[in-house]
């Protein structure tokens, strides 16, 4: 049911900050969130590769609710796949969250719906839960395109996992456009399209499975629009970019709560 979903808001951190910043970022960022956002919204960390190993021991060893993620991986388990990371290495760091299908991984790195697929179900074989992206260009939304492009990747990313599986998943709608551009998606039409996203989930999976994997919104998520996008109705959290960079920035978005009561 609505309003059961537990928030999530989730920093992507992309290409940025070697080991030593990651460090600080996320030492800066448990300092300053503060119990009552935890006890509210699960936030989540997702650093490149190289910060990961150390980012995990500073979270467990200064016991940190923070929730570590990656951004990426490739679906086999071992393998020559010169330059790749396997779910199961991230899996042995206690990563808890995969991104998988970035539409940056998709339209600069060519990964297709059904890399995605694979991805996902390996993100699970591994215990793991991805947080699975979906989202239209700027030509398909003007074209009218928006429902058709993120149902289409919907069941072609996400065919085939069971019901359980479903249930405990995050999918992220990202608007091509609205990433890293300083535009977002109104309230409005990122509920409508998270919506769309939930009904292709009820059609597939069953309606009570719909009511409980949790959507992001993404896209220019600042401090200023976090609340107004939390405050819809199948908007269950943020994906955010260039504003998870700052710790004061992001914290303020975690602090949306605190806004809409
Ligand atoms: P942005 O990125 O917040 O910088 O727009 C969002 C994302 O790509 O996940």
């Amino acid at each position: 049911m609505p309003g059961t979903r537990r928030p999530l808001v989730s920093g992507n951190w992309k290409m940025h900050h070697n080991h030593f910043e990651a460090i600080q970022m996320v030492q800066k960022l448990a300092y300053i969130l503060n119990p009552a956002d935890h006890d509210v919204v699960d936030v989540s960390v997702h650093p490149p590769f190289t910060d990961i190993r150390s980012v995990q021991t500073v979270i467990e060893s200064d016991e940190m609710r923070l929730v570590l993620g990656a951004q990426h991986c490739h679906f086999e388990e071992r393998g020559a796949f010169t330059g790749e990371v396997s779910p199961g290495m991230l899996a042995k760091l206690n990563v808890a969250l995969v991104i998988v299908g970035h539409s940056e991984r998709r339209e600069v790195f060519g990964e297709t719906d059904d890399d995605v697929r694979l991805k996902a179900a390996a993100v699970l074989a591994n215990g793991m839960t991805p947080i699975f992206c979906c989202g239209e260009t700027r030509e398909e939304r003007e074209a009218g395109g928006t429902d058709a492009k993120v149902t289409g990747q919907v069941k072609a990313g996400l065919a085939g996992l069971s019901q359980d599986q479903m249930a405990g998943l995050v999918i992220a709608y990202e608007p091509i456009w609205a990433i890293g551009t300083g535009l977002t998606a109104t309230p409005e039409d990122a509920q409508a399209a998270c919506r769309v996203v939930r009904g292709v989930v009820a059609e597939g999976w069953g309606q009570s499975t719909a009511d409980s994997v949790r959507i992001q919104y993404g896209g220019s998520v600042k401090p200023v629009n976090a609340p107004d996008l939390m405050m819809q109705p199948d908007i269950d959290g943020l994906l955010v970019g260039g504003a998870s960079l700052d710790p004061d920035e992001f914290a303020r978005i975690v602090a949306y709560h605190r806004l809409i009561g």
